[in-house]
C-alpha cells in the first residue's frame, strides 16, 4: 500500500498549529506498520533549508494555468526520501505561510490552487502513483477534486477537516483562473452562496472525509459548528469517521525533553516541582504554594481567547500565578502585549516559542482550554504526558480526552458553556482540587499514564485506507 500525505504545514519544517504535529507523527506513525507513506508540502521562505538539510531534486514540475504557467522546482531531505518540498518563488517565497495577522494572502486560491495541481502533475512525472492520496483541510481540498473531476485518476482520495471554520471560500472568477470547468460551480460541488468552496469540494469528491476527533464529528453536521458545510455533510456522512488525533511520545516526553529545566516521569514528578519553582524565577512570578495555570495557543476566537481576555482583571485579584503564550489576531496581540508587566501574577508572552511552551507544559499545575470549539486540540493531551491537569470547555476533542473529576474515574475540569462565569467557576475548582493536596498529587500522577499516542488512532486510519482500496467492510 502506497499513500501519498499532502499537507500545508508539516512539523518541524513549518507549523501554524496542529495541522503540522499531526502532518508530521500521523504519517510516521502509519509507516511503522509497513505502508509506504511520502508526505508532501510547499516550501516556503520560513523553512531553514540548511537545519534540515533539504536540497533541490532534478524534478521539475510545470503546471499549465490560463493565464500563466507556474514551474516548481522539487526539493527533498538528504538521504530520505520520505518527504517531498514544492517550490515556486512567486507563490512561497513570502514571509508567512498563509498571511499576516492582518490577514490571509488574497491570491491563496492560485498559491495553494497550483501547488494542488503540482501534486498530481508529481505522480504523472515520476510514475509514483500512490494508493490513497490523503489531504488535509482547504488547502490541500482542491486535490481531491481535480483528481476525480478532471484527471480523473484510479486513486482513492481521504480528506481530513482539522478544522472546520477555515474553508477556502474565493470568488467564482478562481473557476477560470484555476481552470477548474464551469461544471463545478453548483450546488452539488463547489459553488457556496455564489462563491467556490474548496473544503466543500473535498468532501463532495473525496471517497472518505474524517476529522479528528468522533464529538467533532458529530458536531460539524449541526449548524452550531457546521460553519455552513453542516448540511454537505448531513448529506454526505455515510462516509464521514471521527478519529482522536495522537500526539508523538517521542517528541512530547518529560522523560527526554531537551527545553525543561529537570526531566521526570510518573515515577518521579516530584521533579516537577523544581521545573515550577525555576519557571516562576525565571519569568518573574512569585510563590510556588500557588497553582500555576497556563495557556498556550492561537490568539483566535476558537480558542475562547476572549473569555480570557474578559476574565483579566479577576485572574489578577487571583490567589494563583498565570502564564499565557500565544499569538494569532492583531488585536488579540495588541492588547496581551498592552497589559505585560501589568499584573504581577500574570507572566505574558506574545509571539511563538515551543522551548517556552515545553517549559510551561512542564511547570503548570493546570493549563487552561476554554475552547469556543476544538476539533480535537493537542495541547491538552501534552499537558497530561507532561502530568499537568486540564481545564477545559467540553467539546470537540476535550470532550474525548478529559473526564471531569467529579464523574467515576474523572481527572480534569470541565465546564459546558464558553462563558466567563462558567470559566472563572472551573477555575476556583481547579484552585480547590489543589488544595486538596493528596487527590492532586495521585491525578497528576495518573493522566501521565494515559495513553495519547498514535498506536490505537494509526490503525483506525489504516483499516480506512484498506477499506478504501480492498473494499473491507465498514466498521471504524
Ligand atoms: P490548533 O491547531 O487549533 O492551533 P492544537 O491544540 O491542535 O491547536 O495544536 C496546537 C499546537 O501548537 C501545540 O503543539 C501547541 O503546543 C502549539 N502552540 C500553539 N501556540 C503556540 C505558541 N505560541 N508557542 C509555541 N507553541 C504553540
Ligand atoms: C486544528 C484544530 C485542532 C486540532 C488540529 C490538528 O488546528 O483547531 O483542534 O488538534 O487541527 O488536527
Amino acid at each position: 500500500m502506497k499513500v501519498a500525505f499532502v499537507s500545508s504545514e508539516i512539523y518541524p519544517f513549518a507549523k501554524t498549529g496542529g495541522l503540522a504535529d499531526v502532518s508530521y507523527s500521523l504519517p510516521k506513525a502509519i509507516s511503522q506498520h509497513g505502508i509506504k507513506v511520502i508526505s508532501m508540502m510547499p516550501l516556503y521562505k520560513t523553512v531553514d533549508r540548511e537545519k534540515f538539510g533539504i536540497q533541490e531534486t532534478d524534478i521539475e514540475i510545470e503546471v499549465n494555468l490560463p493565464k500563466k504557467t507556474y514551474t516548481f522546482k522539487i526539493y527533498k531531505l538528504k538521504n530520505n526520501v520520505k518527504y517531498y518540498f514544492f517550490y515556486n518563488k512567486e507563490l512561497f517565497d513570502r514571509d508567512y505561510l498563509y498571511g499576516p495577522p492582518e490577514g490571509d494572502y488574497p491570491d491563496n486560491y492560485l498559491r495553494f490552487g497550483a501547488f494542488s495541481y503540482a501534486v498530481i502533475e508529481f505522480f504523472k512525472k515520476t510514475g509514483f502513483y500512490p494508493d490513497i492520496v490523503h489531504t488535509n483541510d482547504w488547502q490541500t481540498a482542491l486535490i481531491p477534486v481535480l483528481i476525480k473531476d478532471k484527471y480523473k485518476l484510479d486513486i482513492k482520495t481521504i480528506h481530513t477537516i482539522h478544522n472546520i471554520a477555515y474553508q477556502g471560500v474565493f470568488e467564482s472568477f478562481v473557476i477560470d483562473e484555476l481552470d477548474l470547468g464551469w461544471h463545478l460551480f453548483n450546488m452539488d460541488a463547489l459553488e457556496f452562496y455564489g462563491k467556490v468552496n474548496f473544503l466543500k469540494g473535498a468532501i463532495v469528491f473525496s471517497d472518505a472525509i474524517t476529522t479528528v476527533s468522533p464529538t467533532y464529528a458529530r458536531e460539524i453536521c449541526t449548524p452550531e459548528y457546521g460553519f455552513g458545510l453542516d448540511g454537505v455533510l448531513r448529506a454526505h456522512c455515510h462516509k464521514l469517521y471521527g478519529i482522536l488525533n495522537g500526539i508523538d511520545y517521542d517528541i512530547w516526553n518529560p522523560e527526554t525533553d531537551p527545553y525543561i529545566y529537570e526531566n521526570y516521569n510518573e515515577t518521579t514528578i516530584e521533579k516537577k516541582d523544581i521545573n515550577k519553582k525555576k519557571f516562576l524565577e525565571e519569568y518573574g512570578l512569585s510563590d510556588e504554594t500557588k497553582p500555576l495555570f497556563i495557556f498556550i495557543g492561537r490568539f483566535a476566537k476558537q480558542k475562547g481567547i476572549d473569555i480570557i481576555q474578559q476574565s483579566i482583571l479577576e485572574m489578577a485579584s487571583m490567589n494563583a500565578n498565570f502564564a499565557i503564550l500565544g499569538s494569532g489576531d492583531k488585536v488579540y496581540n495588541d492588547f496581551f502585549n498592552s497589559i505585560r508587566n501589568k499584573y504581577p501574577n500574570i507572566f505574558i508572552k506574545v509571539g511563538y516559542d515551543e522551548p517556552l511552551s515545553r517549559k510551561m507544559y512542564a511547570s503548570a499545575d493546570f493549563l487552561l482550554m476554554p475552547s469556543i470549539y476544538e476539533p480535537c486540540g493537542l495541547n491538552q493531551m501534552i499537558a497530561m504526558r507532561y502530568g499537568t491537569l486540564v481545564v477545559a470547555r467540553k467539546t470537540g476533542g476535550l470532550a474525548d480526552t478529559v473526564i471531569d473529576i467529579d464523574l467515576p474515574a474523572g481527572y480534569g475540569i470541565l465546564f459546558e458553556n464558553p462563558t466567563k462565569t462558567e470559566f472563572l467557576r472551573a477555575i476556583n475548582r481547579a484552585k480547590e482540587l489543589y488544595r486538596d493536596k493528596k487527590r492532586f498529587y495521585r491525578l497528576r500522577e495518573f493522566v501521565m499514564t494515559l495513553d495519547f499516542s498514535w498506536e490505537s488512532s494509526a490503525s483506525k486510519y489504516i483499516r480506512l485506507y484498506e477499506e478504501l482500496k480492498f473494499g473491507f467492510p465498514k466498521g471504524v
